[in-house]
């Protein structure tokens, strides 16, 4: 059984679709062992207690230094023992150590198609902003291990979808939830959980 801690820091769709597809069978072999939100108002917290899932929120608010939070969030993660942790539109920093300890065990979703549209600065809208600005025709979202850099890692799982004419960021941004994040960061769970994901040469290698 892989015990997994989501991360998250508002909504939570992306956490609601891991726990829908826990509980309808679509991910196998996984239990949610808990949420952390850096936010105290994030919806997802709200979501998890529906479904009975643990939770709590760390946030750097609440500490004078960042030394100070990194150690309280990663005792705050580790009190869970996870297997792996899933980072669902979490938007702080993991602290290097943890990246350490947790080496292809921590997994992020990006809403592009990495290389494309990704590191510093591309988060939340600003990703779906460039990509229409730049008058890309497919966008999409991607799985991928966390390393020290911003959306290096492995990747495991990719997802294109069509921009449309009309297309707002907003627009965009919900195509791309609807059809992409939604879809394979639950299944990069279940490949996960079934030992289907390895990483070899630092690139990951899927087997379905
Ligand atoms: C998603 O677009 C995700 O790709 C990004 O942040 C957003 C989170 O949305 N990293 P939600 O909180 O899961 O609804």
């Amino acid at each position: 059984m892989l015990d997994v801690v989501v991360l998250v820091s508002g909504g939570g769709t992306n956490l609601q679709a891991i726990i829908d597809a826990v509980e309808s069978g679509g991910i196998t072999n996984t239990r949610i062992a808990g949420v952390i939100s850096n936010n105290k108002n994030a919806y997802a917290l709200e979501r998890a207690k529906k479904h009975g899932i643990e939770s709590r929120c760390v946030s750097p608010k609440d500490f004078t230094s960042r030394e100070e939070f990194n150690e309280r969030f990663q005792e705050a993660v580790e009190e869970w023992k996870p297997d792996l942790i899933v980072l669902a539109g979490f938007l702080v920093v993991i602290p290097p150590s943890m990246i350490e300890r947790y080496r292809n065990r921590i997994i992020n979703i990006h809403p592009s198609l990495i290389p494309a549209f990704c590191g510093t600065g591309f988060y939340g809208l600003k990703v779906h902003e460039a990509a229409l600005k730049r008058g890309v025709k497919v966008v999409g979202a991607t799985v991928h291990f966390v390393d020290e850099g911003t959306d290096t890692g492995p990747i495991i799982l990719q997802k294109a979808v069509e921009v449309e004419p009309q297309d707002t960021p907003e627009i965009l941004q919900r195509r791309v939830m609807e059809q992409a994040e939604w879809k394979i960061l639950p299944e990069a769970i279940d490949l996960i959980a079934n030992g289907r994901v390895s990483v070899s040469g630092g690139r990951a290698v899927v087997s379905r």
